[in-house]
């Protein structure tokens, strides 16, 4: 146990954490030459392809030092906000953390929330100075910044290059150093930590695991402490660049276990096993139930493939327990269902392997977060569709997630980021320099308001030079009314919105113009009415054009009539029929890109 260091490695997005854990890989000789390969760490397709680690991984790695051998456990942890549970299961899973800094770039948004996490959980920090080899490194400023930060010495402050390997036999002597050895009690009844699980077709579920106390056998009978299931540990092991199995594990260790489990919803990240013959007295504390907090209807384009998507969506729901959905229907848009998402990027990810692994083309409508609504009864429950928001007569009030949001951006970008911020409904509870140009604002804002554009729009009124990041901090009550659109008179279900009252008039108007230039003219007027309630507060007209495909024939070749007509019907297909209106799928986002 003295000899075994655990250790995770947190950075902003791009400051080069999976560069240089290949870089500690090859050193310890991890991995040989033919197995190398660019981002090792990193083994699904579409993560690579958007250089963000999406699922943590652990590798175990040997390491020798004055004639001492070393156990190093690397445990990867994933790089962004929707994932931020994870990211804390994994980090409680260690004893120290690598804080890379790009010396370029200097503290994001990021390096500040993860370094919270690590700090919640005592790890000793080893903060690290990376991509040194670049010509516009900063690393004097950068240093200060970090010293600022974290209230170290300038001296402790190790200084790579994931690149050119520069600085990397230092950090693998400081991880030796100054992270401490596991502690806890060998003899003690089995606590494991499961910090992440993998869903693997032949195996089932493979669950990582760290070892806090005691010791598990393989064959050893188990229990996990939250969900109350008993399972047998069919295989235990540890984790080299493939699973190798083990007889035992013990206190301090990192590894796996498989036993049997064939669905990710029964292994929970955060749950404790135990012995189901000599228990432990409590589970591990910090063990949550991660909750969906954005929601979305995701609808088969063409309505015949409803049962084909359900068998996709429980695909993917075996190896994502936090993706939800259950069965809704839309007058609009037919059979689909209600999915539930940790976030924007969960959810992006979630449509593009629907798109990429299941060859699914879905339409997915406007996102909205959770709501609560409050009765008069005194009844309270979630929404997760403007469709069922209570009737006025019966609502006595709503309650809305709120964020607290980190922003660091140049000073020069501050008045206008404070502007969007402000029409975000944002509070501002703290602004801070950290050097002269450099400036870190804390808001508290409606989660609601960040799913619509509210990144896309940071990104370019800073011109990229913003970061940001964001955790849950409770929820408030809120003035919202639902927004439904009408088509010649029709509600189109899909497009109703839930919205806060003072913006709902500018924001009735804005859907309006929007739709206006994205529905196409037809044979007749159609008339785009944005409504609360009964009241029609905005209106804009498509007028008609009498489009005769036909007109150019002569009526004479009727083969050429024909061709042309099947090809208008085809054109028909990337359209939805709401009504006697034809609506074109973009439509259905239009709500995200107002300007
Ligand atoms: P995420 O997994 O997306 O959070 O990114 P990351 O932090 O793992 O960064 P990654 O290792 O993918 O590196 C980001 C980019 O920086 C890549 O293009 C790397 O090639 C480059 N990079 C990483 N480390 C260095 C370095 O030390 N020097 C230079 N010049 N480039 C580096």
């Amino acid at each position: 146990m003295k000899n075994i260091r655990n250790f995770c490695i947190i950075a902003h997005i791009d400051h080069g954490k999976s560069t240089l854990a290949d870089r500690l890989l090859d050193v310890t000789n991890t991995i040989t030459d033919r197995e190398k390969q660019a981002q090792i760490l990193d083994s699904m397709d579409l993560e690579r392809e958007r250089g963000i680690t999406i699922k943590s991984h652990a590798i175990q790695m040997d390491y020798e030092q004055d004639g001492e051998k070393y156990v190093l456990n690397l445990i990867d942890t994933p790089g962004h906000v929707d994932f931020s549970y994870e990211v804390s299961r994994s980090i409680a899973a260690c004893e120290g953390a690598l804080l890379i800094v790009d010396a370029t770039q200097g503290i994001q948004a990021q390096t500040i929330s993860n370094l919270y996490l690590a700090i919640e959980n005592d790890l000793e920090i080893i903060p690290i100075l990376n991509k040194i080899d670049l010509p516009n490194a900063n690393p004097e400023d950068v240093k200060d910044q970090i010293v600022d930060l974290i209230g170290c010495d300038i001296d402790d402050i190790l200084s790579a290059s994931g690149k050119t390997g520069e600085g990397v036999p230092e950090i693998l002597e400081a991880i030796v150093a100054r992270v401490p050895a596991p502690t806890g009690d060998p003899k003690a009844p089995l606590q494991a930590l499961i910090f992440d699980s993998e869903f693997n077709s032949f195996r089932g579920i493979v669950a990582y695991i760290r070892v806090m106390n005691g010791e598990i056998k393989k064959g050893d009978a188990v229990k996990f402490v939250n969900t109350g299931k008993e399972y047998q540990a069919d295989e235990i092991g540890v984790l080299r660049l493939t699973q190798e199995p083990r007889k035992s594990l013990s206190t301090g260790d990192v590894g796996y276990i498989i036993s049997g489990i064939k669905t990710s919803t029964e292994v929970k990240v955060g749950d404790t096993v135990t012995h189901r013959d000599n228990p432990c007295a409590k589970g591990i504390v910090g063990f949550a139930e991660v909750k969906p907090m954005v929601f979305a209807g995701v609808y088969p384009i063409e309505s015949e493939d409803f049962e084909d998507l359900r068998a996709s969506m429980e695909k993917l729901k075996l190896n994502d327990a936090s993706l939800t959905f259950e069965p809704e229907s839309s007058m609009a848009l037919g059979f689909g269902f209600r999915c539930g998402f940790l976030g924007l990027l969960h959810m992006e990810i979630i449509q593009e392997r629907l798109d990429r692994e299941f060859d699914m083309n879905v339409i997915t409508t406007v996102p909205n977060v959770s709501y609560i609504a409050h009765t008069k009864k005194g009844d309270k429950f979630e929404m997760h569709n403007p469709s069922e928001m209570p009737d006025p007569n019966s609502l006595d009030f709503i309650e809305e997630p709120f964020i607290r949001a980190q922003i660091i951006t140049k000073s020069e970008y501050t008045g206008s980021i404070m502007n969007l911020c402000m029409s975000k409904r944002g509070m501002m509870t703290n602004q801070q320099y950290l050097t002269s140009d450099r400036v870190e604002l804390t808001y508290e804002m409606p989660l609601g308001e960040i799913v619509f554009d509210f990144y896309d729009k940071l990104k370019s009124i800073s011109k990229g030079y913003a970061s940001f990041d964001y955790f849950l901090i409770d929820v408030r009550p809120a003035n919202l009314v639902k927004l439904d659109i009408l088509l010649n008179g029709d509600g189109v279900d899909a497009l109703s919105t839930l919205i806060h009252a003072d913006n709902a008039q500018t924001f009735g108007r804005r859907m309006c113009e929007k739709l206006k230039e994205l529905i196409p003219r037809q044979q007749f007027d159609i008339a785009i009415q944005g409504a609360i309630g009964a009241k029609i507060i905005s209106r804009e007209t498509v007028k008609a054009v009498r489009k005769d495909v036909t007109a150019k024939c002569y009526g004479g070749d009727i083969s050429r009539k024909r061709k042309l007509l099947e090809k208008q019907k085809k054109g028909k297909k990337k359209m939805k029929q709401i009504g006697n209106v034809e609506v074109p799928q973009k439509a259905f986002l239009a709500v995200l890109k107002l300007d």
